[in-house]
């Protein structure tokens, strides 16, 4: 079977009722909304959990208002489902830094609340290419994990207490080390940085550090198809790379955006780094979950399409 139809129920074929049950954290965010609409689109029910208010309504969704540091609440929420994805975090490297305290309650304390509250769900957790640091690229998931942000430690630390859950309870438990996600939905990134400047001025472009940053980019959608199989086929106790498999840099980035939207900007660059934290090689090497019938299938200049036609439309 396709991975994009894994999970898929015949609504119209099947009782009500003969869907699975998901709990989602963080599904008011950016990968939440797409992997809650794709869970609910393929006729499941999902309890949302997340600070903040989603922008969607569906009939087989609840939303719970909650944080996931209140322990009790998220208890109260998290009803025997079949599966749970933990995305809410604190997700800014510059923000952790600022703030290494919040992140760390946030991504380590809070993921451990949310395993706590499992009780047997197959459990797939949003990770990060950050956990690497500076890695030899194309990074194999055996790579040792060398956080050099707070944010890189404290999603680290997530991913090692899914796997203490998993081999003390037996929580079937996986971690997706995701590299930069991008598409519709996403108000931030490079590609949508480098769009909005030139959406306001399309005379100048500033690219933050020196443009020869190489990273490693997947598409929502390969990355919605990459928890679902996650989901379905894991391997309790792993973690996966999802990424593209190759990489590109900024300057390259800068130029496919610039030929899309046929504008010739003078290009300025504020040299350095272009945050504290940040890594400027990325590159997955895909080749374990590739194994279990995952392929990214949006290349690079369509999902940056996708991408600019949202960003068209909030304009
Ligand atoms: N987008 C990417 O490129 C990318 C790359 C690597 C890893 N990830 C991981 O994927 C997950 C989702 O990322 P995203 O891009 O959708 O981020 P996002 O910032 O768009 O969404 C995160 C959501 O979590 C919620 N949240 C934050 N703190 C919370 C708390 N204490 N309690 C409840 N909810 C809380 C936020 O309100 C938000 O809706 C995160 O765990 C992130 O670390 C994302």
């Amino acid at each position: 079977m396709a991975v994009e139809e894994l999970l898929v129920i015949d609504v119209e074929a099947e009782e009500p009722g003969s869907g699975l049950e998901f709990f989602v954290t963080g599904c008011s965010g950016f990968i939440g909304t797409h992997l809650v609409t794709r869970l609910l689109d393929s006729g499941h029910t999902v309890t949302g959990y997340d600070l903040v208010q989603p922008a969607y309504h569906h009939e087989n969704f609840d939303f719970v208002q909650g944080d996931i540091l209140d322990l009790e609440r998220l208890r109260a929420s998290v009803v025997k489902p079949d599966g749970i994805f933990h995305l809410a975090a604190q997700t800014k490297v510059p923000n952790s830094t600022r703030d290494p305290s919040y992140d760390f309650q946030v991504n380590a304390r809070g993921t451990f609340n949310v395993l706590s509250c499992a009780s047997g769900a197959t459990f797939v957790y949003a990770s990060t290419s950050t956990v690497y640091g500076t890695a030899v690229t194309p990074t194999p998931e055996g790579h040792v994990m060398r956080p050099v942000s707070f944010y890189g430690a404290s999603k680290a630390a997530g991913e090692l207490y899914c796997s203490a859950f998993n081999g003390i309870f037996g929580l079937p438990t996986t971690a997706l080390r995701l590299y930069n996600v991008y598409g519709p939905g996403n108000a931030k990134g490079v590609m949508y940085d480098l769009i909005r400047k030139l959406q306001r001025d399309d005379s100048h472009l500033e690219i933050l550090g020196t443009g020869l940053q190489k990273k490693d980019y997947v598409y929502i959608d390969d990355a919605i198809d990459a928890f679902l199989l996650a989901y379905d086929r894991g391997v309790p106790g792993e973690a996966y790379n999802i990424g593209s498999g190759s990489a590109i840099t900024v300057n390259e980035i800068a130029k496919l955006i610039c030929q899309m939207m046929d504008l010739h900007p003078d290009v300025r660059y504020t040299g350095g780094k272009s945050w504290e934290g940040d890594i400027e090689s990325t590159q997955a090497d895909i080749s374990y979950f590739t194994s279990f019938g995952w392929r990214p299938r949006i290349d690079i200049e369509s999902g940056m399409r996708q991408l600019y036609n949202w960003m068209q439309t909030q304009l």
